[in-house]
C-alpha cells in the first residue's frame, strides 16, 4: 500500500446501525477523510502508474474516467460500503418497481416507467402503468406528424409554423434544454420559442415576430395551476384572440400537457388535445413524458424513441451494474465524498459542447430541487451537509470567466468534463481545439503548477506565488461519442440516478419541494394587497411592508 494510505480495518470499519453518522462506513470515512486530504493527485498518480486507465468505468456507451478525484483505493471500498449498509441496491429497486417512495406525498417515483419497453409490467396500487404510457407516446406521435406534415391547420387553414411552450420550471427547463441540444436534429421550417417567466417581456419577446394563425401554443403544466404558466397561456390566448376573434379558435391554437383535465377544460382547450401524464412523474424527472412534447415536435416521434431508448439503456446499467462499475453510483458516491469528507459546496457540469448550453440549467432544477432538503424522510434534522449548488456552462467561454475561481481560489469545486468525441459541426480544427482545451482543464486541475516549476521558467520571483497553481482539484471526465437524441437520454438519465444515489444515502426526500410553497403563498398574498384586494393575515415585517409601498408609489408614480 502507498504511504499515507490506510487500510479498510486500521479506519475503524464495524457492521452497525442504519442512521446514516452511525452507520460503520460512514465512520470510517471520516475518520479515513484527513489522511486522504493531506494527499495531492500528484502523488497518487506518481505511485500508481495505471491510474488514469484503471479508475475508469464505462456503462451505458458512457466512458467515465474518475481517476482525478481525491480517493485511495480504501476511499472507494469505503463509499461501496456506504451504498451497502445504506441499503442503496434495495432502495434502487423500489424505485424501478414502483413503491411509493416519495412518501411526504405519498407517491410512487416512477420517471424509468416513461421508458419502460411495451411489455413491461410496472405495477403502482395494482395497475400497470406502462400500456397507458405507450398509450400517450402514440397520442403524441400521432399528433406531432400531422403538425409537422402540415396537416393539422390553425383555424384559418393556414399551417403551424411556430411552436411556443408555455411552462416554467420541469415544464419548461426540459423542453427547452432538449430542443437546443437537439437542434439539429430538429424540423427547421418550424420555428419552437419557450416562454417561462411570469415577466411579460418573456411573452412579449417570444411572440413579437409570430402570427397567431400559424401558431400553437402548447401550455405544459403539471398542476395547470402554476401563476407563470396561466398567466402566461391567458396573455397567449388574448393575443390569438385579438387577431382570429373566434373562441372556437383556441381549440386549433392551443393544446396542454399536464395531469388535470378540469382545468384544461375550463381552459378551453379540448381534452382530445391533452396529453396526460401522472402524479408519479415529479416535475423535474418530466421532459421524457409528455412534458416533452415540444420535443417531440421538433425532433420527431422516431428520434423522441430513440432518446428514451437511451434513457432505458442508462436506466438498465443503474439497476443491474455492479457498483464498482456503476456510473450514476460511482459519481453519486464521488460527490458525497467531495461534499460531506472535502467541504465542496458546489459542483461545476462543463459540457464541452455548445447544444449543451442550457444542460447545467436543466441540471439545476432536477438537483437542487431534488436534494436541496435539511431534514430526512423521517424528519430528522441533518447534521451533514445535502445537495451541493450545481452550476456551469459550456467551454471554452467558462474558460474565460469564472475557471479562474475554480483553478486559484480558496474553495475546492469539483467539476465534471462532458466531452462529445465526434462534432455536429465539423469545421477545421475547431473540435480538436475543444477536445485540447477540455483534457488540458481536467489536467491543470488536477495536477498545477508547483512554484519550483514556475521558478524554472525563469519567472520573478515575486510573481510566483501569483502563477502558482496549487492543484489536487477533483473533476470527473465523460466521454461520449457523440450527442444524439440518444446519447442525451443516457445523459440526463445519469444525472437522475447519481441524484438518486445521493438523496438514497443522504436519507431524504428527493422527490418532494415544500421548499418553494411558502414564497408562493406570500407573493399572492403580496400581489392582493397590490390589487386592493383585503388580506386577514398579520402585517408585514417593516423592511416588506417598506418596500411594498415604496414599489407601489413608485410605480404609480411612473404610470
Ligand atoms: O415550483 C416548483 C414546481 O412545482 C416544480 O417542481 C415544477 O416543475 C414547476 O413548479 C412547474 O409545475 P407545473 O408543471 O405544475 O406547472
Amino acid at each position: 500500500m502507498a504511504p499515507g494510505r490506510i487500510s479498510l480495518d486500521e479506519c475503524g470499519y464495524k457492521k452497525g446501525v442504519p442512521s446514516l453518522t452511525d452507520l460503520p462506513a460512514w465512520t470510517a470515512l471520516n475518520a479515513h477523510a484527513p489522511a486522504v486530504q493531506r494527499l495531492h493527485l500528484r502523488d497518487l498518480f506518481a505511485e500508481d502508474k495505471k491510474r488514469g486507465a484503471r479508475l475508469v468505468a464505462e456503462g451505458a456507451g458512457i466512458y467515465l474516467d474518475y481517476s482525478k478525484n481525491r480517493v485511495t483505493d480504501v476511499t472507494l471500498a469505503l463509499l461501496h460500503r456506504l451504498a451497502e449498509e445504506s441499503g442503496l441496491r434495495a432502495e434502487i429497486e423500489k424505485m424501478f418497481t414502483g413503491e411509493k417512495i416519495n412518501t411526504t406525498e405519498g407517491r410512487a417515483v416512477l420517471h424509468t416507467a416513461l421508458r419502460a419497453k411495451k411489455d413491461a409490467e410496472i405495477f403502482v396500487d395494482g395497475v400497470n402503468v406502462v400500456p397507458g404510457v405507450h398509450k400517450v407516446l402514440d397520442q403524441m406521435a400521432d399528433f406531432c406528424d400531422k403538425v409537422r406534415a402540415g396537416v393539422w391547420r390553425g383555424h384559418s387553414g393556414k399551417p403551424i409554423r411556430a411552436i411556443v411552450n408555455i411552462g416554467i420550471g420541469g415544464s419548461d427547463l426540459g423542453p427547452v434544454m432538449a430542443f437546443e441540444a437537439l437542434r439539429p436534429y430538429s424540423l427547421r421550417n418550424l420555428t419552437f420559442r419557450f416562454v417561462s417567466n411570469v415577466d411579460g417581456t418573456d411573452f412579449v419577446e417570444a411572440t413579437h415576430d409570430l402570427e397567431p394563425d400559424s401558431t400553437l401554443f402548447v401550455v405544459s403544466s403539471k398542476t395547470f395551476t402554476t401563476l407563470e404558466t396561466m398567466t402566461n397561456a391567458l396573455s397567449a390566448r388574448a393575443w390569438v384572440l385579438a387577431k382570429l376573434k373566434d373562441e372556437d379558435a383556441i381549440k386549433r391554437h392551443f393544446v396542454a400537457v399536464s395531469t388535470n383535465e378540469v382545468k384544461v377544460r375550463e381552459f378551453g382547450i379540448d381534452p382530445a388535445n391533452m396529453f396526460g401524464f401522472w402524479d408519479w412523474v415529479g416535475g423535474r424527472y418530466s421532459m421524457d413524458s409528455s412534458i416533452g412534447l415540444s420535443t417531440m415536435l421538433a425532433i420527431g416521434p422516431a428520434d423522441f424513441r430513440k432518446m428514451l431508448e437511451g434513457f432505458r439503456e442508462m436506466d438498465e446499467h443503474f439497476r443491474t451494474a455492479p457498483f464498482e462499475q456503476n456510473l450514476p453510483v460511482l459519481m453519486g458516491l464521488l460527490s458525497i465524498w467531495n461534499s460531506n469528507f472535502l467541504g465542496a459546496h458546489t459542483s461545476a457540469v462543463l459540457p464541452y459542447e455548445q447544444y449543451l448550453k442550457r444542460f447545467p440549467a436543466y441540471l439545476q432544477q432536477l438537483t437542487m430541487e431534488s436534494n436541496g432538503k435539511r431534514v430526512t424522510k423521517s424528519g430528522a434534522v441533518v447534521s451533514y451537509m445535502t445537495g451541493p449548488i450545481y452550476w456551469g456552462e459550456p467551454g471554452t467561454n467558462g474558460q474565460h470567466s469564472f475557471y479562474q475561481l475554480i483553478h486559484q481560489g480558496t474553495r475546492l469545486i469539483p467539476c465534471d468534463f462532458i466531452l462529445f468525441l465526434q462534432s455536429l459541426n465539423p469545421l477545421g480544427r475547431h473540435h480538436d481545439i475543444l477536445a485540447a482545451n477540455a483534457i488540458a482543464q481536467a489536467e491543470a486541475l488536477a495536477f498545477g503548477k508547483t512554484a519550483e516549476e514556475v521558478r524554472r521558467s525563469g519567472e520573478k520571483e515575486d510573481l510566483v506565488p501569483h502563477k502558482t497553481f496549487e492543484g489536487n482539484r477533483p473533476s470527473n471526465t465523460i466521454l461520449v461519442d457523440k450527442l444524439t437524441p440518444r446519447t442525451l437520454g443516457k445523459l440526463i438519465a445519469l444525472y437522475e440516478h447519481i441524484v438518486f444515489t445521493q438523496g438514497a444515502i443522504w436519507q431524504i426526500d428527493s422527490f418532494d419541494q415544500w421548499g418553494v410553497e411558502l414564497g408562493k403563498k406570500l407573493a399572492m398574498r403580496i400581489l392582493d394587497e397590490f390589487e386592493g384586494k383585503p388580506n386577514g393575515g398579520a402585517p408585514h415585517d417593516s423592511s416588506t411592508a417598506t418596500l411594498m409601498n415604496r414599489y407601489r408609489k413608485g410605480s404609480a408614480d411612473l404610470r
